[in-house]
């Protein structure tokens, strides 16, 4: 049996944590069926009685001489202010709102639920809300909210952002007030915890202007400053959103709509550019440190990579803002992405990364030892392809075909159609030279004239060759002069989605030089002609295959290709 040791200790114990809890002392009074004045006794000892305290604890032997001071905080009212105006930007004051709907929504375990900011900030009572369908709060949540400043029932829950249980006070650095209206799952009622600036109590109350019609909370911020209505505009808000939980919005834990008089505007997950570099996420004794860094061909000044933390949420935007890390690659302007750790941590109020002893030199390393790969990819794809190598490439690439379709001919080829008897000469591939790589012109696409010294090479074969046993009319049908030219390449002036086209008419393979495939070979002459005489094939097959069954095309697709490759130089 568990001993009754001392039952009134016991009870003393409980008075004074309910106390320091918020619990006033005619409510704890009243639960143990004591007096105020007893609590107020019995507390006070606790709290004040320093010398009597330590001694019975027993545990300050080698400190006879010191003294505990409990410290307690000598102006509520002031502290609550200060607290709720740590936040650097009124954006950030407004996204402990935000994340306190996510959080809901986390702790709920649905996904892509809708969080709404709604802004109005013109006329006589300019206001923000900020809405959620969560679970709500009945009045004895809310009393407790109040009550638990610094003590959050979130702490520890690796689902959600919110551990301080300060957030709600950010509406000071805001407005004057915040109304947070809310109704319980299971209940009729809506009820309002109004919360005013630098004051140390709140009010609770049924709410009859503004009842919710679902359960849920809605936040409404009052008495704006000037200054935020001027800063806060639906596409700042729009722009913030976005950058700070982008990974959140791209894992679709929650959407999130900004919403100002009409217009209602989703935030969506920002959209990488450029290549994928893979990195493996790198296990750590603190979770794993994902990467999804993207590099660009173009830089641009703002594009940083994001150290994203708890709950998919950014803790800075740019990785370089760290001294370790205020180097290339990570100031090209070429890098994006997101670097994914839950364990770290940010400070308070602040947008920075918690300079801790634990998982923040994990993430150092981490990211240290990345660089190199990420710093190469940025070489790679800052290399252009000048003019030379282009042309050279093109020319390689049309004798390869030159051999390749003749060969294709002498094997009854269903595609062929105006195959010559004669093969070409060719037999043999100059070697692809490597000079002028490091020429800084940009990819002209010189390529794309028709080179007539190839009409040597080509027995007559057009690039794509109408099919002759094929009547349909839906093929365009090029020019015969050119089409006995073989495809020449050249970078598309209007590049979609797809790697490559074909335009018939000018007989050109258009590639798409944005493309994150073009970008991962592109700094590599032989991968490059490998590439681009993959995409001639893809378009070659296709053009001349237009209702083949996808089995049929994948067949023809491969009997080009391992001809294509036999005559591709040897890779060095
Ligand atoms: N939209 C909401 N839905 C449900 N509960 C909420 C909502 N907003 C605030 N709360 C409650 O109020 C508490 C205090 O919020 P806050 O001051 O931001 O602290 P924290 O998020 O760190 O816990 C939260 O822990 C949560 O229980
Ligand atoms: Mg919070």
């Amino acid at each position: 049996m568990a001993p009754l040791a001392n039952p009134t200790r016991e009870r003393n114990e409980r008075i004074v944590e309910l106390y320091r809890s918020g619990v006033t002392l005619q409510e704890i009074g009243d639960r143990f069926g004591v007096t105020r004045e007893r609590v107020r006794q019995i507390v006070a000892r606790a709290e004040g009685a320093p010398k009597r305290r330590t001694g019975r604890a027993g545990n300050d032997a080698g400190r006879a001489s010191s003294e505990r001071v409990r410290l307690r905080i000598g102006n509520l009212a002031k502290a609550v202010l200060v607290t709720g105006q740590a936040y650097q930007d009124p954006k950030d004051a407004l996204n402990e709102f935000v994340s306190n709907a996510a959080d809901e929504y986390a702790e709920l375990g649905s996904r892509g639920e809708r969080v709404r900011v709604l802004l109005r900030r013109k006329g006589k009572r300019p206001v923000i809300a900020i809405d959620d369908v969560g679970r709500g709060m009945d009045p004895d949540r809310l009393r407790q909210v109040a009550r638990s400043l610094f003590e959050s029932s979130k702490a520890g829950d690796a689902r959600t952002l919110g551990e301080k249980a300060i957030g709600l006070l950010a509406f000071q650095q805001l407005g004057g007030r915040c109304d947070v209206v809310s109704r319980a799952e299971g209940s009729e009622e809506t009820w309002t915890l109004r919360l005013e600036r630098g004051r140390a109590d709140a009010s609770l109350a049924r709410e009859r202007r503004r009842p919710r019609q679902l359960a849920g909370t809605t936040v409404y911020l009052t008495e704006l400053e000037p200054e935020v209505l001027r800063v806060l505009t639906q596409r700042k808000v729009v722009d913030y959103l976005r950058r700070r939980r982008s990974a959140a919005l791209a894992r679709g834990d929650y959407t999130i709509e900004v919403v100002e008089g009409r217009s209602a505007e989703l935030v969506t997950a920002e959209e990488p550019q450029g290549v994928r570099i893979e990195i493996p996420a790198q296990p750590t004794l603190w979770g794993r440190i994902e990467f999804a860094l993207y590099v660009a061909p173009d830089a641009v000044r703002q594009r940083r990579v994001a150290v994203v933390g708890r709950a998919g949420t950014t803790i800075i935007d740019d990785l370089a803002e760290l001294d370790e890390f205020e180097h290339e690659p990570w100031i090209s302007g070429h890098v994006s992405g997101q670097i994914l750790f839950e364990a770290l941590q940010q400070s308070t109020g602040r947008r920075a990364v918690l300079l801790d002893r634990d998982a923040f030199p994990v993430f150092r390393d981490a990211v240290r030892s990345v660089e190199p790969v990420v710093a190469r990819t940025v070489d790679q794809v800052r290399r252009e392809v000048d003019a030379q190598t282009a042309d050279r490439l093109s020319d390689t690439l049309r004798r390869i075909f030159g051999r390749v379709l003749k060969e294709l001919a002498d094997l009854e080829n269903p595609m062929r159609t105006l195959v010559g008897s004669e093969i070409g000469d060719g037999g043999l591939l100059d070697p692809v030279e490597t000079d002028g790589r490091d020429g800084a012109g940009p990819d002209q696409g010189d390529a794309g004239d028709s080179e007539p010294t190839l009409d040597d090479l080509s027995p007559g074969t057009p690039p794509p060759p109408p099919p002759s046993d094929d009547t349909a009319s839906n093929d365009a049908r090029p020019d015969r002069s050119r089409s006995r030219n073989l495809p020449t390449v050249a970078p598309d002036p209007e590049p979609g989605h797809a790697r490559s086209r074909f335009d018939p008419d000018a007989g050109i393979v258009f590639f798409n030089d944005r493309h994150s495939d073009y970008l991962l070979v592109k700094g590599d002459e032989s991968s490059l002609l490998d590439y681009l005489s993959t995409l001639v094939a893809k378009e070659y097959v296709v053009y001349n295959n237009p209702r083949a069954s996808s089995e049929d095309i994948g067949e023809e697709m491969v009997r080009m290709l391992i001809r294509v490759r036999r005559h591709l130089p040897r890779r060095r």
